[in-house]
């Protein structure tokens, strides 16, 4: 866990140093869960954009692209839920004045006994070696045992007050648990209160009787009250669905984990509009669908998995999550829900206007039933980060940092390296850049030694690097050398193109999703 916590803290500090994300307004010590994506961030984040912009509305014909503003009409959070119900319990130490999600503070709970459990067998491990049968020690190990009874009645009483909404019920069970605040030390609580997570402000000035607006907390609501402009104007029929890439807005309370839990964030969101009763088989189309869209990355079928969830939201008839496997656990990347009508219906009635569909086919008019998969492009981002770093001892005792970014969503694809900053070389590498600039990011690098720039293009995932000697001056090829397998060859600059733009382009991956 320990040795996790340390790779998560060089992934941080990796992704500074090489400019792919830097803390919000850092000269002026930050702004808490706000960040800015650098030279090379914003680079792989367009790239992660691209390949889902393209797995949807280029791959299929029946889906369509939408851009709509952070701000809507105030009516829209009242009719999707958000004003009443986007909330988190909240609760302040009033020693140390910090405040924190009540709920926060029971799962980490619920936590420290299946971290207590797992010590347990990691002792065991080392001491029985080979012969060791974890399942047989959870199974028969008292103290095993007792961590996990207590971590499983925690959960089952926690699950019931938090059903039930029971804000009293959540602080007696911090109270029980002897649950400390991490500043102050104390057990000195308030009450629990609920704290909506939307952004406030006001449009227009006071004078006129400005009118509160929130910051979107989810792209979703633009699509729903788009739904019947795209429709029409695009004379869109049911199935179809409409994506959407955007910034969402978040006051969250706890913020941590660098990029996984943000204030300021952005969402890859397509809803699809179905005829009800086809629900669940486009839900389970859906599942199957992002599933293939992660793993055609290839970062290993074992680091994903499903949560499919047992307690649905009131609107949904079917939900589950797409876990990765973060060095702080399996979390959460993207959700994919069976949403029913409930937000056209809920927009209908609260607007006033009739929103149904026409079916040409069998004459009837209903609200579309709708199924949403919803994806944060900073999340995504750092699965794809924690997946590729890599500090390697290489043969001979030697060490690099290297990112294993997939070729397609590397930030720079090739770096063309002049051996010495003379005799004709620079003319000739630059000459390579200019041609291949206009196929793939390729880029010029002249500074230090050949063997500290591989060093850097590795740490920064460029997939290939070429070199540029005097012979290339007489043969007109240079030395390829592959990233990963760091293998070098002599090939043709005539053939540079053709030999990498299939592996360096989204292609290569969008054709493994059809
Ligand atoms: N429209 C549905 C919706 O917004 P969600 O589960 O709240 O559902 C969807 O969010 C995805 O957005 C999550 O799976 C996650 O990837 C991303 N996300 C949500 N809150 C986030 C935050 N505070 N910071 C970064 N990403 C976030």
């Amino acid at each position: 866990m320990a040795q996790q916590e340390d790779v998560f803290k060089k992934i941080v500090s990796h992704s500074k140093e090489y400019g792919f994300v830097f803390p919000s307004s850092e000269i002026y010590d930050g702004l808490g869960a706000v960040y800015d994506y650098g030279q090379l961030g914003v680079e792989l984040k367009n790239n992660i954009k691209q390949y889902w912009w393209q797995s949807m509305v280029l791959l299929n014909d029946n889906i369509v692209g939408l851009d709509s503003a952070v701000f809507m009409h105030p009516t829209v959070w009242k009719a999707s839920g958000h004003v009443d119900a986007f909330n988190d319990p909240l609760i302040d130490n009033r020693d140390s004045k910090k405040r924190y999600r009540a709920d926060v503070l029971i799962e980490d709970q619920i936590q420290k006994y299946e971290d207590k459990a797992q010590k347990e067998v990691d002792k065991a491990r080392k001491r029985f070696g080979e012969s060791f049968d974890e399942t047989l020690f959870r199974q028969t190990n008292p103290r095993v045992l007792g961590h996990m009874e207590k971590r499983d009645a925690l959960e089952m009483r926690y699950k019931k007050a938090m059903e039930a909404n029971d804000l009293a019920e959540i602080r007696q069970i911090i109270v029980d648990e002897e649950i400390v605040c991490p500043i102050s030390g104390t057990r000195n609580w308030t009450d629990v209160r609920q704290f909506n997570l939307m952004f406030k402000t006001e449009m227009g000035s006071t004078a006129d009787g400005a009118m509160t607006v929130y910051l979107r907390p989810e792209t979703a609501q633009g699509i729903f009250v788009n739904y019947l402009n795209v429709q029409k104007t695009g004379r869109m029929k049911v199935p179809f669905g409409i994506a959407q890439i955007g910034k969402a807005f978040r006051n969250e309370i706890v913020a941590r984990q660098f990029i996984f839990r943000m204030r300021e964030f952005e969402q890859m969101e397509m809803q699809y509009f179905v005829k009800p009763g086809t629900e669940i088989e486009w839900f389970n189309y859906w599942k199957a669908q992002r599933m293939k869209w992660h793993q055609a990355l290839g970062f290993g079928t074992e680091n994903y998995r499903f949560h499919d969830h047992e307690k649905l939201a009131h609107y949904a008839n079917a939900a589950t999550d797409i876990e990765f496997r973060m060095p702080f656990g399996f979390k959460e990347v993207e959700g994919i829900h069976s949403r029913t009508d409930f937000d056209l219906r809920q927009h209908e009635k609260y607007s006033g206007k009739s929103i149904k569909y026409f079916d040409p086919e069998t004459n009837e008019s209903y609200t579309p039933y709708d199924i949403e998969t919803s994806i944060g492009v900073d999340r995504m981002f750092l699965t794809v980060m924690c997946h590729s770093f890599e500090e390697q001892t290489l043969e001979g005792g030697d060490t690099r940092t290297v990112l294993h970014l997939p070729a397609p969503l590397a930030p720079i694809k090739l770096a063309v390296l002049p051996l010495v900053k003379k005799d004709g070389l620079p003319e000739k590498a630059r000459e390579i850049v200019n041609n291949l600039k206009f196929h793939f990011n390729t880029k010029y690098d002249e500074k230090d030694s050949i063997g500290k720039r591989y060093r850097r293009q590795d740490a920064i995932g460029t997939p290939y690097c070429v070199t540029v000697d005097h012979d290339t001056l007489q043969d007109n090829q240079v030395t390829l050398r592959d990233r990963d397998t760091m293998e070098q060859r002599r090939v043709p600059i005539s053939e540079l193109q053709h030999l990498l733009e299939e592996r360096v382009s989204l292609t290569s991956l969008l054709k493994k999703l059809v």
